[in-house]
């Protein structure tokens, strides 16, 4: 997919939740694949499992994509997509060192900038992905919750500037594109290994990898050729886990 000539884009003042709006509504959009809805505050963001994204009236960018897969073999690699695209911008815009943290945390000297949220539904035989992305862009640190206060950093933070959200929403679907037009090629090596680039500081770091109720302790090896992380735990042995988180 290269980037749509049109690109339908929906505006809201507020809204729930982005992904939750497209899950509900998906059906009637779907002849003008893709699009992207974006608001100003969302009332209930949602982060993943069932964690909460603080998502306050002009503050940060809070927008969903929603489209058509045609492989359920690149699911995994997109999860992978947007965490490279949302790190891009920001670097591209503050030129600053953002990271990944497998498979699409965006962070900063280990705080969280951005976080990515994709469900997928079935919709007539056809995958239908929601890609939702949140990123803290003028917030200030007393703006966030206490039980953020520490673990959470926003663009202005780091920079002291002011962005427009809407441009970086531009910047963003464009890179969003670009790279969605990648995995459609079966461009897979440069998707891992720019993830597998963005994501370097950790390689080598012992992590304890969260993984349904399990917290499994090892040494992070880096992303495989199908997206999955490779953990070497104590016996020596690497697994390889597609879904599951890196606890700092
Ligand atoms: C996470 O890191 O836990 C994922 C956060 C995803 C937040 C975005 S904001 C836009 C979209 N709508 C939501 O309700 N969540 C995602």
């Amino acid at each position: 997919m290269t980037y749509p000539k049109f690109l339908k884009v929906i505006k809201f003042d507020v809204c729930d939740s982005t992904n939750n709006f497209l899950k509900k509504n998906y059906r009637e959009f779907q002849n003008e694949f893709p699009v992207l809805i974006t608001t100003i505050e969302q009332t209930k963001g949602k982060g993943r499992e069932t964690r909460n994204w603080f998502s306050e009236k002009n503050k940060g960018l809070y927008s969903s994509f929603a489209f058509f897969i045609k492989n359920k073999k690149n699911l995994n690699l997109l999860s992978l997509i947007a965490g490279i695209c949302v790190s891009e911008v920001l670097n591209k815009i503050s030129k600053n060192d953002f990271i990944i943290k497998w498979p699409n945390d965006v962070l900063y000297k280990n705080k969280k900038i951005a976080g990515v949220l994709i469900e997928n539904v079935i919709f007539e035989k056809k995958i239908v992905s929601i890609v939702g992305i949140g990123v803290n862009l003028n917030h200030k640190q007393i703006d966030f919750p206490d039980e953020l206060k520490e673990s959470a950093i926003s663009l202005k933070i780091i920079t002291g500037k002011s962005y427009e959200v809407e441009k970086v929403n531009m910047k963003l679907s464009r890179l969003f594109f670009k790279w969605l037009e990648k995995l459609e090629k079966n461009e897979r090596e440069k998707i891992i290994k720019k993830s597998n680039e963005l994501g370097s500081l950790f390689k080598g770091k012992k992590i304890l990898f969260h993984n349904k109720d399990k917290i499994i302790k090892g040494i992070y090896r880096g992303i495989n050729k199908e997206g999955g992380l490779v953990l070497e735990q104590d016996n020596g042995i690497e697994s390889i886990f597609f879904s599951g988180e890196i606890r700092l």
